[in-house]
């Protein structure tokens, strides 16, 4: 992590000369990448998975952009600086905070399935579909990123988008020294880039996985973003690079057309509330799925004595599995794209559904039973996608949390425009009878859930991740180790994490992080439940980043997840 810092801040100013970043507004971070450390800010921070787009959007700070035009020049930059896990080939969501207003707003630009898409069009495929389902061009939905980001501006910003795409574009240009976390992903998805990659696009290494240490440049992105910024998103998604993109996605058996790009809008939404004691929870709702679960979560845990039992204790794990467990059933039967399905939201976040599924559990024993048998979920392991967050000296904020699905998406990427284009039709469920299946124009759903928690009417804590089906468990941990067992952001996000879920009204086993210690392991084996082991620090679960502000101290904590390259800035 020091050696990536360094090069962030041995690089040239991202956005022309007067604004190089000063060495004193990045804190040094620790030797050992995953001790806690807050990054402190006093006016303003941002917070992301890579260095350079923590540059690039507190560099926008400086030059007096607001929270918005901040979380999109960062959001930019890390399509270039963290090309695998999100970008214009891509989509998500994000929370904004107007300070001044004191109003909270929501823009979904989830990707959409292109309209001839239809719920049984991978069950044709046979043995190969999830290979149709993640690197075909069928695999591909019609990107939402560039739509989301230039409505976010042109409502909520102050600056133009050219202006907020110039640090990726530099950061492109340059390029930046390939981290073991880039190269262990390289590795991993070699095959499917093997595949699908086109000669020269840049993301293999003369066509081999790109080493630590190597140098990574995007030329070929930094000149789609510049025709964008000089065009506008017209260029994306009604000109020459949606041509290229439409005929990429079709040269590999896809189906989406130049009208399912033209007709793409992002589009607001009014946020999901929730309560947990003295806390509101303010995050995206459906088709987004992380933060109406972390409230349902959240609302079930309400009525235990979490602080008694302790964070990671035998029953807190025991208990908080259980209703993972029940949520999961929720999530597999009722959760679909709201435009087409009718979702009883206000039911499922209710106190009172909460209430009935913590009186079925028990307190020593493992149910084994779960409801809905006819609904599975599929576990997926992956844990892609990336999260950021920004406040502004005037207390505006934002929560983006935007991907391409599975690392480096389906490894597309149209003739020489150096983006990747998304995976996320397998976001879709498998079962064409769900309500998740595939339809036209359909948001397949997500786990995403950009959050701010307010207390007594002020905003305290911003908060996102990646992590797929983890992504709400982990945020409700990270909420608890802030807000039950007092811990600063930093120390809330590091500490070890665990997971559950149902498929089919079965229980999946309890996944733990290696630092458990082996008691409570023993414990829960000895209770009934099973307990899988992993990594001690383990990007299933995540990747998180968020902001406190401690208004007594009048500071900022940035919390960036050492499970990836996280980091943070403020000034
Ligand atoms: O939107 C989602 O929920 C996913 N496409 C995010 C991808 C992820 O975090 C890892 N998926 N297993």
């Amino acid at each position: 992590m020091a050696g990536l810092l360094g090069l962030a801040l041995g690089s040239v100013s991202l956005l022309g000369p007067g604004c190089r970043l000063a060495k004193e507004n990045i804190q040094p971070p620790p030797a050992d990448r995953h001790a806690p450390y807050n990054y402190i800010g006093r006016q303003a921070m941002v917070v992301a998975a890579h260095p350079l787009a923590v540059q690039a959007g507190l560099e926008m700070l400086k030059r007096g952009g607001n929270a918005v035009d901040g979380a999109i020049t960062t959001a930019a930059a890390l399509n270039a600086a963290e090309p695998f896990a999100s970008g214009i080939g891509g989509g998500g969501f994000m929370i904004i905070h107007l300070a001044r207003e004191k109003r909270t707003t929501v823009i979904n630009f989830r990707e959409k399935a292109p309209h001839l898409a239809s719920p049984a069009m991978f069950k044709d495929k046979g043995e190969e579909e999830k290979e149709w389902r993640t690197s075909s061009g069928l695999a591909v939905a019609v990107p939402g990123a560039l739509a989301g980001w230039d409505l976010a501006l042109r409502k909520y910003g102050t600056r133009p988008l050219a202006e907020a795409l110039a640090g990726a574009i530099a950061i492109a240009e340059q390029g930046f020294i390939v981290s073991p976390t880039f190269s262990s992903i390289n590795k991993d998805e070699y095959e499917r880039l093997v595949k699908n990659l086109p000669e020269g696009s840049g993301y293999l290494n003369e066509g081999l996985p790109y080493e630590p240490g190597d140098r990574f440049r995007n030329p070929d992105l930094a000149q789609t973003l510049r025709f964008i910024a000089a065009n506008g998103v017209k260029e994306f998604y009604e000109g020459e690079i949606g041509r290229k993109l439409v005929a990429a996605v079709r040269a590999k058996g896809g189906i989406m057309t130049a009208e399912d790009l033209a007709s793409y809008r992002a589009v607001e939404l009014e946020p999901l509330q929730g309560t947990y004691k003295d806390i509101r929870i303010l995050t995206a709702p459906p088709p987004a799925s992380g933060g109406l679960h972390l409230i349902q979560f959240l609302n079930i845990i309400e009525g235990w004595p979490v602080r008694k039992w302790g964070q990671n204790s035998v029953p807190y794990v025991h208990h908080l599995s259980e209703a993972l467990r029940f949520i999961f059933a929720d999530r597999e039967r009722y959760l679909g794209d709201p435009d087409f399905v009718s979702i009883p939201v206000p039911w499922l976040i209710s106190k009172d559904h909460a209430a009935a599924l913590a009186s079925r559990i028990r307190d020593s024993v493992p149910l084994g039973r779960y409801p809905y048998e006819e609904y599975k979920h599929e576990e997926k392991d992956a844990a892609n996608t990336t999260h950021l967050c920004v406040i502004d000296r005037d207390g505006n904020i934002v929560a983006l949390t935007q991907s391409i699905n599975d690392f480096f998406g389906t490894g597309i990427v149209p003739e020489r425009t150096g983006f990747l284009l998304n995976d996320h039709m397998d976001d879709f469920a498998a079962a064409a009878q769900s309500v998740n299946a595939p339809g036209p124009g359909h948001r397949p759903v997500s786990s995403m859930g950009p959050l701010i928690l307010f207390k007594n009417g002020k905003p305290f804590l911003a908060l996102g991740s990646p992590g797929g089906a983890r992504i709400f468990s982990s945020l409700t941990q990270i909420v608890l180790n802030v807000t039950e067992f007092g811990m600063p952001l930093d120390e809330a996000i590091e500490a070890p994490r665990f997971f559950s879920f149902s498929s089919g009204g079965r229980p999946g086993p309890i996944a733990v992080e290696a630092r458990f210690p082996q008691e409570v392991i023993t414990a829960l084996q000895a209770m009934g439940q099973e307990v899988e082991v992993r990594e001690a620090y383990d990007k299933y679960f995540g990747g998180a980043q968020g902001i406190m502000v401690l208004r007594d101290k009048k500071i900022m904590h940035g919390g960036a997840d050492s499970r990836r390259d996280g980091v943070g800035a403020g000034y």
